[in-house]
């Protein structure tokens, strides 16, 4: 259907003046600092409006300024975000404002080549600072605008893929407006958000219904594409909690690897059938061993929690465990570089960076008084 790009936007406007939502990183008064755009939108990457508002405004309070976001420890900044998850976008944008301190004289950039040479920002997040930040004339797709735009056109298509994803682009620059972009698109994440929802859309509150090729045809529930959902696996991982002169054992995750940069308890996989078999399970211990450099021996179990990554289902059960000394080279088979340690008192872990399950076991613990 050929869309009238004037009487669309016209509404969208229109619509977006009475529906916009408050979000804390709108809340800029009468200037927009680029920087509170930027790491909001970096929060937003793969994390709904809800989770992030938790966090934003904690986060720019405690770093105003590029620059005292560019200087503070790494461990200040993933404790600050702690929860959101992907926790490489967390350093990335660390390394980001140092780069804008060096390069930029720790302003942030408005040309596009610059902002999308820095570390975490890709088109969808150049996009979206420019215009917001800028008010330039550039488009955004993001998961509700992806879903909005597929239905104006009805494609069927995954959006992932080369071609559908280019047609999408396309369309997100054709609709744009000469000015107030940034408003226009902020405005199309909302309609996708509150409106043009995944499951029900509320159609017959939508601003531009009538130029919806998926309305026309009555396609809602089969547009956009749905991926077939991966198959659910179950494990049983162990962590340890190890004590040594009222000190605790933490291990950090390194780069590379999910909760890189988090702190976490010795943790691995478990091949054991039955709880009584994991103190004894020669595997788990090889993996603690390579993992800590130590030996470390699983005791008693001190309680069990469920929790999800991706695709799998894990059951973690929270084991005392003992240190027996530094494995020798020799034991270490595959030549691994054990991963980074630290001794803490748990007074110390309320402000170490620490993944979702290593602080809700902190929390259990402080609860039943353990330590
Ligand atoms: N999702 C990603 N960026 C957003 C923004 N600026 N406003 C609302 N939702 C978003």
């Amino acid at each position: 259907m050929d869309i009238n790009y004037a009487i669309f936007r016209r509404r969208i406007f229109a619509w977006y003046a009475k529906h916009s939502r408050l979000l804390s990183w709108r809340n800029t008064g009468t200037t927009i600092d680029p920087y509170r755009v930027w790491v909001s939108e970096i929060m937003l990457q793969q994390t709904t409006t809800k989770t992030v508002e938790g966090y934003f405004e904690r986060f720019v309070k405690r770093f105003p300024t590029i620059a005292e976001l560019a200087a503070a420890p790494i461990d200040e900044v993933n404790r600050l975000w702690e929860g959101l998850g992907y926790y490489r976008r967390c350093v990335q944008m660390q390394r980001a404002a140092q780069e804008i301190v060096t390069r930029f004289g720790g302003v942030f950039p408005n040309r596009r080549d610059d902002v999308l040479s820095l570390p975490g920002i890709g088109r969808y997040t150049a996009g979206a600072i420019l215009s917001i930040a800028f008010d330039q004339r550039q488009p955004i797709l993001e998961a509700n605008t992806i879903r909005l735009h597929a239905r104006l056109l009805a494609l069927r298509a995954d959006p992932t893929q080369n071609e559908a994803n280019t047609l999408l682009w396309n369309f997100a620059e054709e609709i744009l407006p000469q000015k107030n972009t940034g408003r226009f698109n902020q405005a199309l994440m909302d309609l996708g958000s509150l409106v043009c929802t995944g499951q029900e859309p509320q159609c017959i509150s939508c601003p531009v219904v009538q130029f919806c090729e998926t309305a026309k045809q009555g396609l809602q529930s089969k547009i956009p594409y749905q991926k077939i959902k991966e198959k659910k696996e179950y494990r049983t991982e162990v962590a340890l909690l190890v004590r040594k002169q009222g000190k605790i054992l933490l291990i950090r995750y390194p780069e590379g690897v999910r909760w890189a940069g988090l702190w976490d308890f010795p943790r691995a996989e478990t091949d054991a059938e039955l709880p009584n078999h994991i103190a004894e399970d020669p595997k788990l211990r090889e993996r603690l061993a390579l993992m800590t450099g130590h030996r470390l021996e699983p005791e008693s179990l001190i309680e069990t929690i469920k929790h999800s990554v991706t695709r799998f289902r894990i059951t973690l059960l929270f084991f005392t465990g003992t240190d027996r000394g530094k494995i020798s080279l020799t034991e270490n088979i595959e030549n691994t570089k054990p991963y980074e340690l630290q001794w803490v008192t748990p007074s110390e872990l309320h402000r170490i960076p620490l993944n979702s399950t290593g602080r809700k076991l902190v929390q259990n613990i402080n609860q039943k008084t353990l330590w």
